[in-house]
């Protein structure tokens, strides 16, 4: 797997890098230059459904806290039509019915379709469910699969995307997760959905254009939401000063089943892991609601029934890009210390559009006067997976801080996308995929040993 070993001048070039710098390896792959570009309305990934008020942008999340439920969203454009959601077992011909509800927003001079959002509830573990939506008019018809019931030797296989975007590069990241043979079960994804912020007025069109590229894999597994910057949609000049409002309105999450006040900040718990999702973009604080809602839900994982405590946030704490350099620290500074007291598995993030793995490194010891302020190894500490590499119109960040911090196991700018797989209380294999490279190669790997099971040091520049 080791590219490097192939070429006499890469080694050369590898001992010249160890010798320059402290850190872990800097990838020497070098990315093909080409220019990233949205695709245009016309393309055949943007098409809308054929059919009167045909559902378009379906798609789906976790809808309670254990995996029982479903919600399922689309939008339909000539009238409100119906929010139901007939589904029926793969096993069992009975049709049930689940009744949702209907919104619609304005952003600037924008007016959207018609938003459905319903919650379908008490679905059996592990099981093939059919849905159908646009009940009346033009009915489509989806399926997806719950997960196992939640306990601690449940294998699970995540996936991990940010930052996607909606150019040619998305594309490629998302085809690359769908062919990849490791085959991903859920998303989790890391925010910065549409990029739309970037067009003129905040062009709400290009929120349906995302909503109907990504339906080809979110109606049929659940993406697992987390807010970036590029969905504050704060635009005083428009008229426009609710943060959030474009995907608080499209984009449901169970937050209420894990006791949050805002949609922004919640839990779940899938098969073996407990998920814990933050936002960089809302008040964390003392005092404020996403740090009393934080301290009050870290006791309450219980690592016997979940083993797997991943984190996920878009801004990264640990980020040796000379992009948004230190723009986590202030939330570091707040949180780090709960990550290693409660010995968090990992934690993935986006915002920075390359790729970076970290040792398990910790910096919680300074305390303004004591000067102790740099990271250290340590084994109770998270690994830190920085993963915007989804592929968005604004590009790749290539420039790194040098020499490579000693915290930084592995660093490259490519798009990609990661895999979290989960096998047992004790392993998770982990790997990254580049969109360069064919759909089962992996360009950056590594074996996650369980930090409540099995706390050993399993990392390669450890020994
Ligand atoms: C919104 O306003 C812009 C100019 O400010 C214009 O180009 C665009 O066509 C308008 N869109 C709608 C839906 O009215
Ligand atoms: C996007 O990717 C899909 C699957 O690989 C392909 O069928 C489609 O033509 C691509 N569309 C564009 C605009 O690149
Ligand atoms: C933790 O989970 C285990 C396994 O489900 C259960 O037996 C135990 O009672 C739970 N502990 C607490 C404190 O809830
Ligand atoms: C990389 O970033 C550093 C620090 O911001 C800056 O001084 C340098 O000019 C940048 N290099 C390039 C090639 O952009
Ligand atoms: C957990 O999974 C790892 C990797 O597949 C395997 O080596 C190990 O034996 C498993 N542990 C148990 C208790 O089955
Ligand atoms: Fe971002």
């Amino acid at each position: 797997m080791d590219f490097l070993s192939s070429s006499a001048a890469a080694v050369v070039l590898l001992a010249f890098y160890l010798s320059l710098c402290n850190g872990g390896k800097t990838s020497i792959y070098v990315r093909k230059v080409e220019k990233t570009v949205d695709m245009p309305l016309h393309s055949d990934v943007f098409r809308v459904p054929s059919g009167y008020n045909a559902p378009q942008q379906v798609h789906i999340t976790q809808g309670d806290h254990v995996g029982k439920a479903v919600i399922v969203s689309w939008v339909t454009e000539d009238e409100p039509g119906s929010s139901t959601v007939l589904y029926w077992s793969e096993n069992s011909k009975q049709k049930k019915k689940a009744e949702g509800k209907v919104t619609t927003y304005k952003f600037y001079n924008y007016t959207s379709g018609y938003i459905h959002h319903c919650t379908i509830r008490n679905l059996e573990y592990n099981t093939k469910y059919y849905y159908a939506v646009g009940v009346g008019h033009t009915t489509r018809k989806f399926w997806f699969t719950t997960p196992p019931e939640v306990g601690p030797d449940v294998p699970y296989t995540f996936g991990l995307m940010g930052d996607l975007g909606q150019s040619f590069d998305s594309n490629s990241t998302l085809t690359h997760y769908e062919q990849n043979p490791l085959k991903g079960q859920t998303v989790l994804f890391l925010g910065d959905l549409t990029y739309a912020d970037r067009y003129p007025n905040h062009d709400n069109v290009r929120w349906d254009t995302w909503g109907r590229f990504v339906e080809r894999s979110v109606a049929y597994q659940p993406w697992i939401w987390t807010a970036g910057n590029h969905e504050i949609d704060f635009a005083p000049e428009l008229g426009e000063t609710k943060p959030f409002k474009t995907y608080a309105h499209r984009y449901h999450v169970p937050y209420q089943a894990s006791k949050s006040s805002a949609p922004f900040w919640y839990s779940i718990k899938r098969a073996s892991a407990y998920i814990i999702v933050l936002s960089s973009y809302s008040a964390y604080g003392k005092y404020t609601p996403q740090y009393q809602w934080l301290e009050e839900e870290l006791p309450k994982v219980n690592r016997s029934e979940t083993p797997w405590l991943i984190v996920l946030m878009h801004c990264p704490w640990y980020n040796s890009y000379n992009y948004h350099y230190m723009e986590g620290e202030t939330m570091r500074v707040m949180y780090e210390p709960w990550f290693v007291q409660y010995k968090v598995d990992v934690v993935f993030a986006g915002h920075v559009h390359a790729y970076e793995r970290s040792e398990r490194v910790s910096n919680i010891a300074y305390n303004v006067v004591n000067g102790i302020c740099t990271p250290v190894k340590d084994p109770s500490a998270p690994v830190y997976i920085t993963i915007g590499d989804g592929g968005n119109l604004e590009g790749l960040a290539t420039n790194m801080t040098e020499p490579q911090p000693a915290y930084s196991a592995y660093r490259e700018a490519s798009f990609g996308h990661a895999i979290f797989d989960i096998k047992n209380r004790t392993h998770a294999y982990y790997s990254w995929h580049r969109n360069h490279d064919g759909f089962a190669v992996e360009a950056d790997s590594m074996w996650f040993f369980n930090r409540f099971w099995h706390p050993v040091d399993e990392s390669p520049s450890s020994h």
